[in-house]
């Protein structure tokens, strides 16, 4: 069975009361269990974590080898600031998506700079809830084509 780790980032355990009119009224469970229901349906074993704190999310980056075949990360504000879980991503070997709730590109200046997307195998940004269940279809896909 394929193991898929999503990391949410920091404020991500606010949502549906946080800015709804950037990031919708869907909470983080909903996502969670939605995310849970379609890897059951194709066979994936999912562990979900959020952290605030950038450097639990690089240790849990770091301990990831050899335990998951993909990863699935939102890294919220640190996407545009995080030296570290980039470096992190970078060294763990592990295919990675990244994934974003809102448009960055679409928003602030300091917002349509990822400093993790360099390091990541695609992006999926701004589609609400379903950048996850997107981003999950894309770990699939990548998946299936390491075994070819
Ligand atoms: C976000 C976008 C980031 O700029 C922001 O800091 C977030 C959420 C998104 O999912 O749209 O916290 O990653």
């Amino acid at each position: 069975m394929k193991k898929i780790l999503v990391i949410h980032g920091p404020n991500l355990d606010l949502l549906g009361k946080r800015e709804p009119g950037i990031y919708g009224k869907t909470t983080l469970d909903a996502i969670n269990k939605q995310l849970k229901n379609l890897a059951k349906k194709a066979k994936i074993a999912l562990t979900i974590v959020q952290s605030n704190h950038e450097g639990e999310i690089v240790d849990i980056i770091g301990d990831t080898k050899n335990k998951y075949n993909a990863l699935i990360i939102n890294p919220a504000a640190y996407t545009h600031t995080s030296v570290a879980i980039r470096d992190a991503i970078a060294a763990c070997g592990i295919k990675a998506i990244e994934v974003h709730l809102s448009n960055i590109y679409a928003r602030e200046e300091f917002r349509q700079t990822s400093l993790i997307a360099p390091v990541c195998c695609g992006q999926i940004s701004g589609f609400g809830a379903d950048s996850y269940s997107m981003a999950l279809t894309a770990a699939q896909s990548l998946l299936n084509q390491k075994k070819k």
